[in-house]
């Protein structure tokens, strides 16, 4: 089975700070996307790479990625995005080509994640999971809170989920082509995770080890430790 991955990175990454669109953003020189793209063309297994780009992007990205060299067996493909991350992937999904029966979906936004978290997740869905995610266990504990009575007053905790049981999910996420299909579909809830729609279907969804590298790059302080880790790299 053929597998591709989508990359939604029409984000504006408001929480970053102002500037560029997040995923051209640079890290070391290099814009955040093409990080991205490259750590799914890392993989043996993708031979194709389509990203969403900001809907007045779509030239600036195809450029960007025509100007930095991906392995000969990548192609690529480049569509306008909406106005969520959920529109985004619906918007690649709808360029994927007939002969492709594993989607990966990768936030441009992880663009450190290591080749062999992404093969594990590939490895999953070949074994027959129809959905997988890289999770990792959690360092702090999570609370539960409700709305504030006024606003201003501070929040009421309402629960303390077990950590334990707790995972903290990453991307690629890896889906079987017509179950993620399916789920978009299906499911109009904006999500902040795919493999969450295809939990909303009743799918089985599994979980293999994440990677601390593959953080998602959100507010100013990701962008050093980005940098940092690809300074190490270069070592
Ligand atoms: O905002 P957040 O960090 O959850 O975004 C995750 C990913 O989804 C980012 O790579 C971002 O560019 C992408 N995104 C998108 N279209 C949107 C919003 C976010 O492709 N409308």
């Amino acid at each position: 089975a053929r597998t591709a991955a989508v990359i939604p990175a029409a984000g504006r990454g408001v929480r970053l700070g102002p500037g560029a669109p997040k995923a051209l953003r640079a890290l070391n020189g290099t814009p955040m996307l093409i990080h991205a793209v490259r750590a799914m063309a890392a993989s043996r297994a993708v031979s194709l790479v389509i990203v969403v780009a900001p809907p007045d992007g779509v030239a600036e990205v195809k450029s960007l990625l025509d100007a930095h060299a991906l392995p000969e067996r990548t192609d690529f493909l480049v569509v306008p995005g909406g106005d969520t991350r959920q529109e985004s992937v619906k918007l690649g999904l709808d360029a994927l080509p007939p002969d492709y029966e594993i989607v990966l979906v990768h936030d441009a936004a992880r663009p450190l994640v290591p080749v062999d978290t992404v093969d594990a997740v590939i490895e999953a869905v070949r074994e027959g999971a129809p959905a997988v995610v890289p999770a990792l266990p959690l360092a702090d504990t999570v609370k539960e809170v409700a709305p504030a009575g006024t606003p201003g007053e501070p929040e009421p905790v309402v629960a303390t989920p077990e950590r334990a049981r707790l995972r903290a999910v990453q991307t690629p996420q890896g889906f079987d082509r017509a179950t993620l299909m399916r789920a978009h579909e299906t499911v109009a809830d904006d999500v902040t995770d795919d493999a969450s729609m295809v939990e909303q279907l009743g799918e089985r969804v599994v979980v293999v080890p994440g990677h601390e590298e593959a953080f998602k790059v959100t507010r100013p302080l990701d962008l050093v430790l980005a940098e940092a880790v690809l300074a190490r790299r270069r070592l």
